[in-house]
């Protein structure tokens, strides 16, 4: 595969371009500076790149602004002005071949049991203990076969063990109901923020992220910054846990822009997990990019994973801007030409440090380089623009429209048909009655586990622990 070129360099004497090579995109790479520095154009610019290389490519579009790479550029006076800078002609601009995802394209979901105990409880914002009750409610789905797809399965789940919480505390320890309820009350608070909309089947398939090779661009625009952040590490895990070996071939990439997001408020033992997956997910194929204002946002043992980096300018008049300067100059293997912790402060906009890892992994020497523009169109699709990708999109007859099959919701709803005297939360009902009520429930449980067998609760046992331990669907 040829090398990416990213631009012209000012730095390097004999005038070599800088290159990042595409055999090393899953070392990683990061995109730092202040706003309005030119990292989304950077990041636009990769994805055209390591598409027309044949990599499928996954970007999130967090500001909604990128749905121009399904057309051909040449929009835009500045992109023209650089184009002309760089020697180049109206015979770069393309469009580039997009799969749209999100509120105007392919509902990107997945299930509540894919997602996982951790991983939900960290979307919740729970606390320890109503944490560990979470997991606690996940094995008694397991246990009872219950399945968790889709937003209304959690609602049945949560209702069913505050309903039969005396009945099922002797096998499960005691259900808090101060814990239950707060997990209630914060599930509604996230679906106040559209949450359900991203559970449910078809879930994400993520081979079908793989092929055919396609910018996969995941409108993220209306999403709650929690929200966001725990759907792309949910996606890491799913990559990690389903793609084979890939023996060094890069297999995918993915560019994450506000990246600082995913680590938010990350409990330090789920950090310690998602730092183990980002280790690890290159051997899988899976190349990370992660586009941040300040390289200090990103956890050090994080950003240690990051062997590409391209700095755009970052300002330095306060104490703490200064501070951030100096550690990601630290970062660059220095250039003789030139000082490097000055130059980020005088970068342009669409400027950048550039500094890629050689064939053998080894970072090259710092170079300050004029970026090269996107070759798509920089202005946002129009409605009918987006109307006609979505219905030309390969996989539209797959994940357009909702399935919604039997799971915890019908099942529990079932059983209340069934034993209506268990199930009914009981205005009214003795304390007595309802206990027996919750025994003859939980026989109709029993039969009904025994009906759908171990096998599928084994598969609800999942999310990022499952990750860690190898395990393949
Ligand atoms: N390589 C480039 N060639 C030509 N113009 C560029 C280039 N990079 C950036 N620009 C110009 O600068 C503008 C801002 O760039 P961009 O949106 O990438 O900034 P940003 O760093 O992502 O900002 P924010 O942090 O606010 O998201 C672009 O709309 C474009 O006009
Ligand atoms: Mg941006």
């Amino acid at each position: 595969m040829d090398p990416i070129v990213l631009g012209k360099s000012a730095s390097a004497a004999d005038g070599t371009p800088s290159q990042l090579l595409p055999a090393m995109v899953n070392r990683h790479g990061i995109i730092c500076g202040a706003t309005g520095t030119g990292k989304t154009v950077t990041l636009r610019l990769l994805a055209e790149q390591l598409n027309r290389r044949g990599l499928p490519v996954f970007v999130t579009d967090f500001k909604g602004d990128l749905s121009g790479l399904a057309a051909s550029g040449g929009d835009s006076a500045k992109v023209r002005e650089r184009l002309a800078q760089l020697g180049l002609d109206e015979r770069y601009f393309h469009s580039n071949p997009v799969t749209p995802w999100g509120p105007d394209g392919l509902p990107l979901r997945t299930t509540i049991s894919e997602l996982g105990p951790d991983l939900l409880a960290q979307m919740l914002q729970l606390n320890d203990n109503q944490a560990g009750l979470l997991q606690l409610l996940f094995k008694l789905a397991d246990e009872q076969g219950l399945l968790l797809l889709d937003w209304k399965d959690l609602q049945a789940l949560l209702d069913f063990a505050s309903a039969e919480r005396r009945s099922l505390t002797t096998q499960y320890g005691s259900l808090s109901p101060a814990s239950l309820g707060a997990i209630k009350r914060k599930s509604l608070a996230l679906e106040r923020e559209g949450a359900a909309a991203l559970f449910g089947e078809p879930a994400l398939a993520t081979a079908d992220l793989l092929a055919p090779a396609q910018i996969h661009l995941f409108d993220a625009s209306r999403l709650q910054p929690r929200i966001y952040g725990t759907l792309l590490l949910w996606l890491l895990a799913e990559l990690y846990q389903n793609l084979p070996e890939s023996g060094g071939a890069v297999k995918i990439v993915l560019c994450i822009d506000e990246a600082h997001l995913l680590f938010d408020g990350l409990p330090k033992t789920l950090l310690e997990k998602v730092v183990q997956i980002v280790k690890l997910i290159r051997s899988r194929g899976v190349g990370l990019f992660f586009i941040t204002q300040n390289p200090m946002d990103i956890p050090g043992e994080i950003l240690a994973q990051m062997g590409n980096r391209i700095q755009h300018a970052l300002r330095a008049y306060t104490p703490g801007e200064q501070r951030a300067v100096r550690a990601a100059a630290q970062s660059f293997r220095a250039n003789p030409a030139f000082d490097t912790a000055a130059v980020i402060g005088q970068l342009a906009v669409g400027e950048a440090l550039v500094s890629c890892l050689d064939g053998d992994g080894v970072p090259q020497p710092v170079q300050r380089v004029l970026i090269q523009p996107p070759a798509s169109r920089l202005a946002p699709l129009s409605a009918e623009e987006r109307q006609q990708l979505l219905q030309a999109s390969p996989l539209a007859p797959k994940y357009a429209q909702t399935l919604d099959r039997a799971s915890a919701y019908e099942q529990l709803q079932q059983r209340r048909r069934e034993a209506p005297a268990a199930a009914d939360p009981g205005a009214g009902q003795s304390k007595r009655a309802a206990t027996q009520g919750g025994s003859e429930f939980d026989r109709a449980l029993g039969k009904m586990a025994n009906s759908f067998g171990r096998q599928l609760g084994k598969e609800l046992v999942r999310g990022l622990l499952g990750a860690l331990s190898g395990r393949r669907r």
